[in-house]
């Protein structure tokens, strides 16, 4: 499968210009590639409970559910620090609820500068509901 880095990072950083984010004011953008080629994307909104707030690579992964799918092919999140985003644990345990373990995550710098890792990586012991 042919990767998408490149049209995940422009859409990643549109998103990352509309976050709202007047509390901690670091805006973060992110993308996910569906299994069927669209490409998803969200910011982190914040809020003035701050438990409330939700980062922008979740925002980006229920926007995929919510238009009906449930694969995610590969992830990218933009933060604006000089160092890469890794995601938080919250959306870790998200991404893996969608995502197969050897799934790319490129977590980049404010320049676009990304390492990138799987998910088995991140979360090497995933939990899963077995019914
Ligand atoms: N944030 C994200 O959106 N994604 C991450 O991977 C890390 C943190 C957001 C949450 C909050 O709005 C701000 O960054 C500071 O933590």
């Amino acid at each position: 499968m042919k990767e998408r880095k490149e049209e995940l990072l422009q859409a990643a950083r549109l998103a990352r210009s509309e976050a709202y984010a007047p509390y901690s004011n670091f805006h973060v953008g992110a993308a996910v590639l569906g299994a069927s080629g669209r490409i998803y994307s969200g910011c982190n909104v914040e809020n003035a409970s701050f438990g409330l707030t939700c980062c922008a690579e979740r925002n980006a992964i229920f926007a995929m559910v919510a238009a009906g799918e449930t694969e995610i092919r590969e992830v990218l999140v933009i933060g604006e620090s000089d160092e890469f985003l890794p995601p938080c644990g919250a959306c870790r345990q998200v991404i893996a609820e969608f995502a197969p373990p050897a799934a790319r995550v490129h977590m980049c710098d404010r320049q676009g500068e990304c390492r990138t890792a799987t998910v088995a990586e991140l979360v090497p012991f995933i939990f899963h509901l077995k019914k």
